[in-house]
């Protein structure tokens, strides 16, 4: 039985109204939101049951409903033999493979759905900057900014997200004019994205693209305080000093720091639940069907391919090459825009992410000092192995 029902108890009440009508062997699918969690709880008390259950990351929305979706399946061998048929009917496909796979046991599948979607939140905020930029920047009209994204979707930003974009922007309402003007600026969670990045907030995984993401979806939703607040008088700002390369690579690169922070989420949940590393096998999952699609996965998948145990996306060689590319563009729309008063929160998420990433030596030395000055809690040298305490001043632990 495939529940694709909404995350949450109504998932609880279902498997409890069904239970009465299954037999030992019989398989629930669970191919909702569900948080991976609570895929593990009734998982466990399913089997007690003797009943199987599989927990489905499914991803493609009602196109993928209707040309095949991307499946990312966890749960025993047994029960993925048992519905692998089934699952790989409904999968996008081409004609070397079917773009669904078993991830491991447990709630594997949901888990990489979950970080599935904290990238999808990060590539929208990526696009809706990059729209803010065309459109209030450089001033483009909606049918230009349209046509801007159409012509980067023949480049390597080519992915689903960017080509509903063109065709949004360029939508006419039927009354006149385009449907984008007349929709509210205001954006709902169902709360996947937030999973994702408490998940990797508790893991230890930085993930500033996708938590500013997050938040700033959080901030559109406060109307009232923002309309007060733009009613006030604010300082002038200079206009966007930027171009259209200059905005596609920041762009590009905010998509690789989004994809790199999800992997890294996926690298260390694999490592601490003790699901196999299977991050190639993600990458290529996600190439088909789902709503991340793009081509830069295909890079990904390859960096994986050569090396299964890449502790981070841009310590790939390959991948580092495109990167570096990027980030003058990204490093002059990002102050551009600040100096305009143009909001740009995760592609100055992305300079950051990138530069502190590389900066050799940041601020954490005094971090560490401060903590054990007021705290007493030990710090690390770098000249002698062991952790260390100093009474600092007259008064200090
Ligand atoms: C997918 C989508 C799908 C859904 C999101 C929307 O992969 O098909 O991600 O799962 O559209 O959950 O999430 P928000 O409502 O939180 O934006």
């Amino acid at each position: 039985i495939l529940l694709m029902i909404t995350a949450g108890s109504g998932v609880d009440e279902i498997i409890s109204q069904l239970t009465c009508y299954l037999e030992k062997g019989d398989i629930i699918i669970d191919g909702g939101n569900s948080h991976y969690s609570d895929t593990e709880r009734r998982m466990s008390a399913l089997k007690s049951a003797g009943l199987g259950y599989i927990g489905a990351g499914i991803s493609g929305g009602e196109q993928g409903a209707l040309l095949g979706a991307s499946i990312m399946v966890g749960g025993t061998k047994k029960c993925f033999k048992a519905v692998r048929e089934t699952l790989e009917a409904i999968a996008a496909a081409d004609d070397k493979k079917k773009y669904c796979k078993h991830f491991g046991p447990g709630g594997v599948g949901h888990f990489i759905k979950m970080v599935h979607n904290g990238i999808e939140y990060g590539i929208l905020q990526a696009i809706g900057e990059a729209y803010l930029l065309l459109n209030q920047g450089l001033r483009l009209s909606n049918v230009e900014c349209a046509s801007v994204f159409d012509s980067w979707q023949r480049g390597p930003l080519n992915s689903y997200l960017i080509g509903i974009t063109a065709d949004i922007l360029k939508k006419e309402e039927e009354l006149g004019g385009l449907l984008i003007e007349f929709i509210d600026d205001s954006a709902d969670q169902s709360g996947t994205g937030r999973w994702m990045v408490t998940e990797a907030m508790a893991l230890g995984v930085p993930v500033p693209c996708i938590s500013e993401a997050v938040s700033v979806r959080s901030l559109s939703r406060n109307r009232k305080a923002r309309k007060d607040i733009a009613k006030l008088e604010w300082e002038t700002c200079t206009n966007l000093d930027s171009n259209l390369d200059e905005i596609h690579s920041s762009l590009l690169a905010t998509f690789w720091c989004c994809l790199a922070q999800g992997f890294s989420v996926l690298s260390t949940g694999n490592k601490v639940h003790g699901w196999p590393n299977k991050e190639a096998e993600i990458a290529q999952v996600w190439q088909q069907g789902c709503i991340i699609r793009s081509n830069l996965l295909n890079d990904i998948y390859q960096s994986y391919i050569k090396n299964p145990d890449l502790n981070h996306l841009f310590s790939c060689q390959d991948i580092h090459t495109c990167l570096v590319k990027e980030l003058g563009g990204l490093r002059n729309v990002v102050s551009s825009a600040i100096r305009s008063g143009l909001p740009v929160p995760a592609m100055a998420s992305a300079i950051n992410y990138t530069d502190a990433l590389k900066t050799e030596r940041l601020w954490t030395a005094l971090i560490q000092a401060q903590r054990n000055y007021f705290g007493a809690h030990k710090y690390r040298r770098t000249d002698r192995e062991g952790s260390f305490h100093t009474h600092w001043a007259e008064g200090s632990g």
